[in-house]
């Protein structure tokens, strides 16, 4: 039996990995720390509030203190806690370094001062631009842009805590991740529900940029696999090595909701776009890990999430969610802990 305290658990990956972990670890406990940002939403754990092994604090991880209060209560720690969209972050960098990689500081400060074990989700981004070829857990980091400088500094943080004071720290390193709970902002749940609602589909540039894409539940089962069987001080890239251009992605959005590609809007670029990334995934895949979906079937089970999941992304999308709901939630659990 595990007990995790896992960070960030009220956003798109980790509600859907506390999921994934309470229904295949029926032993382990989670404390869900996270501060309610606008992407974090209640809703997407609705249906486990009430599990045994499950419960909810309303906290941030910039604030030392109410780390140091829950950390020695738990044998590790998965930190998704973060600022993730690179366009929020391009206009206003600053809570991006707060929360990547000071709130990150001080989980790490925790982890090494009552011992724990910590795993930090990173991502692809922080190679930066691969014009050519894979980048293997080794390549330098080259961070274009305010996130992905804010998440690479975060994991040669989690490297050096790991070399300087033996922390146990393992980092996944991801390519984009897309499936249901997903905030309508990242170009996925974006496309989808702006069809739905009638709306055009804005695309940057020329639509070009490739990126490697992953189904959230081969994300939860790559974790899964690091947790079992990684190696501390190691990083494990996570990708299925489909790169596919995103013109293409949204062409293959539009024929599966059989709509025209006259929908499709090209506006200016994302300022210092990177091109293309791509990661070579064989150190995880030695571990034993295979991804289960293509693209092709991913995409149809996350459209199928959100033809039937109106009310959810609705209420984000209308503002309804940010404005009442989720300040009514937190004052509703602000006095939350873990009781056992
Ligand atoms: N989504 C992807 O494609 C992808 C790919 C690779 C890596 N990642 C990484 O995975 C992690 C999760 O990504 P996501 O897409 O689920 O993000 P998300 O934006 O959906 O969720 C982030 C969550 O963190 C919470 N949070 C933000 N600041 C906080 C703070 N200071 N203290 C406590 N909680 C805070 C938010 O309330 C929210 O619940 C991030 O670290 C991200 O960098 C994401």
């Amino acid at each position: 039996m595990m007990r995790w305290l896992i960070t960030g658990g009220c956003g798109f990956m980790g509600s859907n990995f506390i999921r994934y972990w309470l229904k295949n670890h029926t032993e382990d406990y989670i404390l869900n720390l996270d501060k309610l940002t606008y992407a974090g939403n209640p809703d997407n754990l609705k249906m486990i509030e009430n599990h045994p092994h499950y419960r909810f604090v309303l906290g941030d991880i910039t604030d030392p203190q109410a780390i140091e209060s829950l950390v020695p209560e738990f044998d590790g720690i998965i930190n998704f806690a973060a600022e993730t969209h690179v366009d929020r972050s391009i206009a206003q960098p600053r809570d991006f370094i707060l929360t990547d990689m000071v709130g990150t500081y001080n989980l790490l400060e925790a982890a090494r001062f009552h011992q724990k074990k910590l795993i930090q989700i990173s991502t692809d981004e922080v190679y930066g631009n691969c014009p050519s070829g894979q980048n293997t857990e080794q390549a330098p980091l080259l961070p274009g842009n305010p996130y992905s400088a804010s998440k690479g500094g975060a994991d040669l943080l989690c490297l050096a805590y790991h070399q300087t004071y033996k922390v146990d720290v393992m980092i996944t390193r991801s390519c984009n991740c897309y499936g249901p709970y997903q905030y309508p902002e990242k170009l996925i749940p974006l496309f989808i529900t702006n069809l739905l609602e009638g709306k055009k589909l804005p695309l940057y540039g020329d639509g070009s940029c490739i990126r490697e894409w992953i189904y959230i539940q081969d994300y939860c089962s790559a974790l899964d696999i690091v947790i079992q069987k990684g190696k501390t001080g190691e990083i494990y890239n996570i990708s299925t090595g489909e790169g596919i251009p995103n013109l293409e992605v949204t062409r293959l959005i539009l024929q599966e909701m059989g709509m025209s590609e006259d929908l499709i809007e090209m506006v200016d670029d994302r300022q210092g776009h990177d091109r293309r990334y791509s990661l070579d995934a064989s150190q995880i895949r030695q571990l034993g890990w295979n991804p289960e979906y293509l693209f092709s079937m991913g995409l149809k089970e996350t459209l199928q999430w959100y033809r039937h999941n109106e009310n959810w992304w609705r209420k984000i999308k209308s503002g309804e969610y940010q404005q009442y709901y989720r300040q009514q939630y937190a004052q509703r659990h602000k006095k939350s802990t873990l009781e056992r």
